[in-house]
């Protein structure tokens, strides 16, 4: 193992003014869930997505969960999600007691598959078992291509939810990813572009569906002076101390955009020209934030495969993972529906047999890339098949 010291795939990355927002909430006793950095974190926070409300709750998937009450899901119903994500996308369905179905990811976005939606919405249609909702995720920084799935969902009749807890700070056609379905969801896990360590956004035009996840997430609490309920309620907003953290952070998602599109650029730059790399593409329909600097390897190219590579870096005490394993290869979601981008071929599964994610974060010194690059450069080098061995 290296005595360098560790490099991490995407560390919280803090700064000053955090510190005076969380002070702030100490020096005022807001050390409840709720007060004033949670309200200003919600109305900065829509202001620079540009919609008409936000709603700050404990995690991501809480967000969903909430979302998921809102499309009105229930035991039984189908939703639809994309099934190259990590598995908090999927979980709110189950606590539904819903059914997922999983839609494949297309080569030139990663994200949803147009095709494949397509195919489940018609078929579904034609049985009579159209979805509640449908889960789009945007992955690691990137939009999905948001036009034709609105459109499709729209003919259908159906609520689009965008999982954007990746892509904060993304385009799509000039607009906030995560602005463009019904409801959109952030997330501020620590790994995340901005972080309060944990929590979550629910965002959308529609104030009065946030206020109603207002009431449902302090624990549904009717107006009367005494505890009075009459729907179950979560306990699932966020403190103020954490607001704070949101606060500072938010000032500086720009800064942190930048800074994590540098470092793939400088990835990108380091392995051009070398076979069997290619990188997740960068759709024309908007700016990813490349949240994470995803690549594949082609193992017969390279002479590596993803694992290996994986665990030539952890040797050298840096963090790579690989991309997500699709939601319908969990041993927990495989009995459930399946729709890939073509009938003969799943991308999901290729992406997850040659994909990894280096390390990305945005305080990511040149000095920690440049170990990045040599390990693999390294690797490959010591392995490429020459073409007198080929
Ligand atoms: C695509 C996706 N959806 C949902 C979540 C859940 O967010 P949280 O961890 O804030 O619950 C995450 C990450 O954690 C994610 O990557």
């Amino acid at each position: 193992m290296s005595e360098e010291p560790r490099i991490l795939l995407s560390p919280p990355h803090l700064g000053e003014a955090e510190r005076r927002y969380v002070q702030e909430a100490f020096d005022t006793n807001w050390i409840a869930p709720l007060g004033p950095n949670v309200d200003e974190f919600e109305s900065e926070l829509a202001r620079k997505v540009g919609t008409r409300g936000a709603l700050a709750l404990s995690s991501g998937t809480a967000a969903i969960h909430q979302a998921l009450r809102l499309a009105g899901v229930g035991r039984g119903d189908r939703v639809f999600v994309s099934t190259l994500t990590f598995v908090a996308s999927v979980n709110p369905v189950l606590y539904e007691g819903a059914e997922p179905v999983f839609i494949d990811s297309d080569f030139e976005t990663w994200n949803m598959s147009v095709a494949a939606l397509e195919r489940a919405l018609a078929e579904a249609k034609q049985e009579n078992r159209l979805p509640k909702a449908v889960i789009v995720v945007n992955l690691y920084g990137q939009s999905a291509d948001m036009d034709p799935i609105m459109e499709l969902c729209g003919a259908y009749g159906v609520m689009v939810i965008e999982d954007a807890a990746e892509s904060l700070g993304a385009s799509y056609k000039g607009k906030a990813s995560g602005t463009i379905g019904a409801l959109g969801i952030y997330s501020f896990n620590g790994n995340k572009i901005i972080t309060t360590s944990g929590g979550g956004m629910l965002v959308s035009d529609n104030v009065e569906a946030l206020s109603k996840v207002r009431y449902w997430s302090t624990q549904a609490r009717d107006p009367a002076l005494h505890y009075e309920h009459s729907e179950v309620g979560y306990n699932y907003r966020l403190s103020n101390v954490l607001a704070g953290i949101g606060r500072g952070q938010l000032e500086k998602l720009e800064d942190r955009v930048a800074a994590r599109r540098a470092v793939f650029s400088r990835y990108e730059q380091a392995f051009e020209g070398m076979e069997g790399i290619e990188w997740m593409p960068e759709a024309p329909y908007g700016q990813s934030t490349r949240w994470l600097s995803a690549l594949t390897i082609n193992p017969i190219m390279t002479g590596v495969t993803t694992s290996e590579l994986i665990r030539t870096l952890a040797e050298e005490n840096i963090e790579a993972r690989p991309v997500w394993k699709p939601m319908h290869l969990q041993p927990l979601l495989r009995q459930y529906d399946y729709y890939p981008h073509s009938l003969q071929f799943s991308v999901s599964d290729q992406l997850f047999a040659r994909g990894l994610c280096l390390p990305s974060g945005s305080s990511l010194s040149e000095r920690e890339q440049d170990r990045v690059i040599a390990c693999i450069s390294h690797q490959i080098h010591s392995r490429r098949p020459t073409h007198e061995s080929a």
